[in-house]
């Protein structure tokens, strides 16, 4: 279904044409005076030099072949201002006959696509056994939503998680778990049987391993200590580092204990994290990792040397990326490292390569913290120049920004720890939960305790979602518990809030016996409901922009101005005791109508509303 600026649009330029000026100067957009009017023309100021005329005798011009062609049905007002613009309000009728469309379509008017694209959207890359924290919580939101607006905007999307679980992080595990158990079997080279199915950590004890590996790899120096004490310290480390460094290639080249404790390190948290997602609400197609290429790597590097891509630097093995147009340093993409070693980079390469073979995408997207932009550009080039993707593929980067506290730093626990994406959920549930529950004891309503905590779990999600969302992805934004769970604002509680009222709007409607599906659209009358009516047009433009500009942020700010105005409208208007049949039907229709397009845009967001609240 076409936008509804464009129908608008195309009446106009037809005017444009019939009174001898060509096509294109019609275009019609919302006014910048919306005390003036809804829309606006401004083709004929434009025009002027060209023609050679004044811009108000252009305008007049048009406006007076737009009336003798019917234009009066798509505009209610046609008002030629000085000097030259055309200022046009709409005619509710032709707002009415669009909206009938819309609630016609299952899509609410969503345009399919020219040409379905097939699309990899790669996001969430938590890293195993490391808890997940703020950081990761970014990637999983966004990217989240991205895939949903773009399988909304009628493409082939595919999720993939791309965990990191494959580098040093693992061989520190296992060179840790070997120094406290040294007697278990996964150390043993002689050992031929079958490995316990039992793992021989749990999650919390997975999640202390790794720290405490990390931490002795690369101490840092504490207060106090002497230049000694630290530099023995450290020596150590190296040492430890170097142990850790071997497990990770006997774990890369496959030996079988080292397999076999991996599995176990794998599935402990995995299942781990599948709790954390579906917390979010986050689903993921594929559950790929760095680990799952690596069996292609060596495939994939020899021909990289083979056809001249990749060469050696200082005994590593590189692509160069550097263009003549760049203005800033671009080092050259590493391959293998100087030991023979793959890395970060190897991994992505080689999965580019088997996402083009398996899935032949055209478009992959990374949602990844913007840090890693300058990685991300040197990944994509030498995947263009080595012709690991084909030059029409599309690889784009989504850099998002920090998640910092009110201080202006990196969002931590209140002892300045690293905060667990588990733990911040927490307090949003928590803060929550008072909010409702406080709400509920002002009004007197009786409190079911497990309802409640349900309801805040749904609220806190939106509350979440909803708060990162509606920031431009690639700025920092401040997590803010107090605001982010307001029921006023520019918040996801806000947004629910105004669905579940007009939810049990509807459901009055249906107790004193009518039936919402039967309610038929009328042409608005009213000022606020006009405002709600023109909002409710602009859905399927919005939901386009979104997906092209990558910018769920869009959809955030376009939910927010709906709900302004659905809040405007029921405040405003006497609904139920409505004694006008016609009237009542027209409101609640269009209500229903509102509510369908709110469900589709928190839907695109990913979250849900409840009934109550
Ligand atoms: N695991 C990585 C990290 O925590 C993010 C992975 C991003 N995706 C990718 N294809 N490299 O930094």
């Amino acid at each position: 279904m076409k936008e509804f600026l464009t129908v608008v649009s195309e009446t106009m330029q037809e005017a444009f044409e019939k009174a001898g000026y060509p096509k294109e100067s019609g275009r019609v957009s919302i006014s910048n005076r919306p005390d003036l009017c809804q829309l606006q023309c401004n083709g004929a100021m434009a025009l002027a030099k060209q023609e050679k005329k004044p811009p108000f005798e252009i305008a007049e011009k048009i406006a007076q072949t737009l009336k003798d062609n019917g234009g009066e049905q798509v505009f209610s007002m046609i008002d030629v201002v000085k000097p030259g613009f055309l200022n046009l309000n709409v005619s509710q009728e032709f707002v009415k006959g669009y909206l009938e469309k819309m609630a016609a379509d299952e899509k609410l008017g969503m345009e399919p696509p020219e040409k379905q694209k097939t699309i990899i959207v790669d996001y969430g890359g938590p890293n195993v056994a490391k808890p997940l924290h703020v950081g990761h919580l970014r990637s999983a939101v966004i990217g989240e939503s991205i895939k949903r607006i773009a399988r909304f905007a009628g493409h082939n999307v595919t999720g993939d998680i791309h965990m990191g679980d494959w580098g040093l992080q693992m061989g520190l595990i296992i060179y840790e778990v070997m120094q406290r158990q040294p007697e278990l079997v996964y150390f043993d080279d002689s050992f031929e049987g079958e490995y316990p199915k039992e793992a021989p950590f749990t999650i919390s004890e997975l999640e202390e391993i790794y720290p405490t590996a990390s931490k002795k790899a690369n101490p840092k120096k504490e207060e106090g200590e002497s230049d000694e004490a630290f530099a023995a310290r450290k020596e150590a480390g190296d040492l430890y580092k170097a142990g850790a460094m071997e497990c990770t290639k006997k774990l890369q080249d496959g030996q079988r204990g080292y397999r076999a404790l991996w599995d176990h390190i794998m599935a402990v948290s995995v299942a781990d994290m599948k709790k954390n997602y579906v917390n979010l609400n986050v689903d993921f197609d594929l559950w790929n990792g760095e680990s799952t290429v690596h069996d292609r790597i060596p495939a994939m590097v020899k021909r990289l040397r083979e056809e001249g891509y990749a060469h050696e630097s200082e005994g590593a093995l590189v692509i160069d990326v550097k263009e003549e147009t760049d203005t800033k340093e671009m080092p050259p993409c590493m391959v293998l490292k100087s030991d023979g070693a793959s890395l970060y980079n190897t991994t992505d390469l080689a999965t580019l390569e088997m996402r083009k073979e398996e899935n032949a995408p055209d478009q992959v997207i990374y949602v990844v913290d913007k840090r890693q932009s300058l990685y991300f550009e040197q990944i994509f080039r030498a995947a263009k120049k080595s012709k690991i993707v084909d030059d029409n593929t599309k690889l784009d980067f989504l850099g998002f920004g920090t998640v910092n506290g009110k201080d202006g730093k990196p969002y931590k626990t209140r002892d300045g720890g690293v905060m667990r994406l588990s733990m911040l959920i927490e307090q949003i549930r928590e803060a929550m939960l008072n909010k409702i529950l406080e709400n509920k004891k002002s009004s007197g309503a009786a409190v079911d305790e497990e309802q409640a905590k349900e309801t805040a779990n749904m609220v806190a999600l939106a509350a979440i979602k909803y708060g990162d969302l509606s920031n431009q992805a690639a700025k920092d934004y401040i997590f803010d518990v107090d605001r982010f769970t307001s029921f006023e604002g520019d918040t996801g509680p806000y947004i629910l809030y105004t669905m579940v009222r007009i939810k049990s709007i509807l459901a009055k409607y249906e107790q004193i016996g009518k039936k919402v599906d039967e309610a038929t659209l009328i042409a608005a009358a009213g000022e606020e409901e006009t405002q709600l009516a023109l909002a409710m047009t602009r859905f399927n433009a919005v939901a386009r922009t979104a997906y092209e500009e990558l910018a769920p942020h869009k959809i955030c700010a376009y939910v927010y101005e709906l709900a302004n105005e659905a809040n405007r409208f029921y405040h405003s208007t006497k609904i139920i005791d409505e004694s006008d049949e016609t009237k009542q039907k027209g409101y609640v229709a269009l209500l229903a109508l509102a509510e369908r397009i709110f469900e589709c845009c928190i839907a695109l967001l990913g979250f849900d509303a409840p009934e109550r609240m």
